[in-house]
């Protein structure tokens, strides 16, 4: 008894004496160049300094020079250094709106919104309306933060204490702001994913998804494409629209721990049947969930192993090692990967969407993309402005 008075009495008294935000990174030498990226957007600076019960992820003076390292030469940057927005957005991205300490963190990612949110107006944007999403979660015991492109970055010092109830923690890489539907989904390593691509380009969905305020899209593997390939080998644009619309929902970004057993309305109107397994994993009407949680700029993307089918709406999905094909009598045509065979002959678009709508797929604006976004743009903006500053 007289021992936890102590340790409550001195607990509060640590409290009582937390420096502000500004000065607790101030006196930590390893967090100087957050300082001074800090220093360059007031507004940002000034707005934190108000609030509280807020945490901090911050990237170490390490994190930033190995983000320097990997950036290109400044001469192929290419982005406006005077565009302070995006550093305030890149920043606001490792502030999250609740205090989250090292005990809250689990196997189970938790997804948590940051104060990165659509009202930031520079280069680098958002169209999550509560603020962009970080994860939380423990990766072989150590905490670690899971942001754009499936990246992560690992907590090196947890729960440092500021005045206002803000939690600081270090983190041994800066965030990887989460870029669009298109892009992110050409960067996703080891997941092949040029069929929903190319669909997506074939039925002018691209812009899109690529936009859309709240989107939780479930995207099926190319083998997914692949094993269905016949039924959309002579399909209309229109049931192409019909099949990708039902992939996707508006106004809720849903990660897979939010998922309970429920029902959704997508896009095309049509009820998608969502379910949790015993063992976690989670099932959209008949197809299994096999990468969850790839943050979008606009939301979340799920990889999912069968292309779904609206004709098909699913009652009771029966979780199974084989997923039950969504399009019956459905069949590969060789080894073809449907919407894909012109992905990387031809940088520009010319197919349109009433142009394709039999087996020639359309060409794609992907390669393109890809060439465009080599380097990371977020890198490439706060490394440029921090070589500024430096
Ligand atoms: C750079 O950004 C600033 C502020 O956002 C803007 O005023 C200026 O016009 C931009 N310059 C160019 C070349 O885009
Ligand atoms: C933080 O979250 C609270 C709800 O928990 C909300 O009222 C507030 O607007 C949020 N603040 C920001 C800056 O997003
Ligand atoms: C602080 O944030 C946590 C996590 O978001 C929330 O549960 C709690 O209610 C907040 N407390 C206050 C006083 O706002
Ligand atoms: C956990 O962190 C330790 C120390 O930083 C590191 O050696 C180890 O590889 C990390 N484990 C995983 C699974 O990342
Ligand atoms: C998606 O991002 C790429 C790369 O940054 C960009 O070229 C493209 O215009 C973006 N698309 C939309 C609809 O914003
Ligand atoms: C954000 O979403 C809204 C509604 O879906 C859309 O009208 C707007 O163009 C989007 N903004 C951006 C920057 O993509
Ligand atoms: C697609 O249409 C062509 C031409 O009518 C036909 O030869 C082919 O068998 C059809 N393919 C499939 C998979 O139905
Ligand atoms: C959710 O649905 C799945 C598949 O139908 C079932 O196995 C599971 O028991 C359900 N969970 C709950 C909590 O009802």
């Amino acid at each position: 008894m007289r021992t936890s008075i102590a340790l409550a009495f001195c607990v509060s008294g640590v409290l009582a004496q937390a420096p502000s935000l500004t000065d607790l990174i101030a006196s930590q030498p390893d967090l100087s160049t957050l300082g001074t990226a800090l220093g360059s957007v007031p507004d940002l600076a000034e707005t934190l300094a108000g609030l509280s019960n807020i945490t901090i992820l911050a990237p170490t003076n390490s994190a930033f020079e190995a983000l320097l390292a990997q950036a290109d030469t400044p001469e192929s940057i290419g982005v406006n250094s005077s565009d302070v927005q995006a550093i305030a957005a890149i920043l606001a991205y490792h502030v999250l709106n609740g205090t989250y300490v090292s005990s809250d963190f689990s196997e189970t990612p938790t997804f948590v919104s940051s104060l990165f949110l659509p009202s930031f107006d520079g280069s680098i944007r958002t169209n999550v309306t509560d603020g962009q999403n970080v994860g939380l979660t423990l990766d072989g015991g150590n905490a670690t933060i899971l942001s754009g492109e499936l990246k992560s970055a690992n907590v090196i010092e947890e729960d440092i204490l500021a005045a206002n109830s803000v939690t600081v923690h270090k983190i041994d890489s800066v965030l990887t702001v989460p870029r669009n539907a298109s892009t992110t989904l050409s960067k996703i390593p080891d997941v092949e994913l040029t069929a929903a691509l190319g669909a997506l380009t074939a039925a002018n969905l691209v812009d899109t998804i690529d936009s859309v305020a709240d989107l939780t899209i479930f995207v099926p593997s190319n083998a997914a494409f692949t094993t269905a390939a016949s039924a959309f080998a002579n399909a209309s644009i229109e049931t192409l629209t019909s099949v990708l619309t039902y992939h996707a929902i508006t106004g809720a970004v849903v990660f897979s721990s939010d998922i309970t057993n429920t029902t959704v309305k997508t896009i095309n109107g049509n009820d998608l049947t969502l379910s949790v397994g015993a063992d976690g994993t989670v099932y959209v009407d008949n197809a299994k969930v096999i990468l969850p949680n790839i943050v979008l700029s606009n939301g979340v993307a799920h990889i999912i192993d069968t292309v779904l089918n609206p004709e098909d709406e699913v009652e009771n999905p029966t979780p199974a090692a084989t997923p039950t094909p969504a399009f019956p009598g459905a069949t590969a045509i060789g080894t073809d990967v449907p919407f894909t065979s012109a992905l990387g002959t031809s940088p520009t678009r010319t197919g349109t969407a009433s142009s394709v709508p039999t087996s020639t797929p359309s060409p794609s604006e992907f390669p393109g993309t890809a060439a465009q976004v080599k380097g990371a743009l977020g890198g490439a903006v706060i490394g440029f402005g921090l070589a500024m500053m430096l």
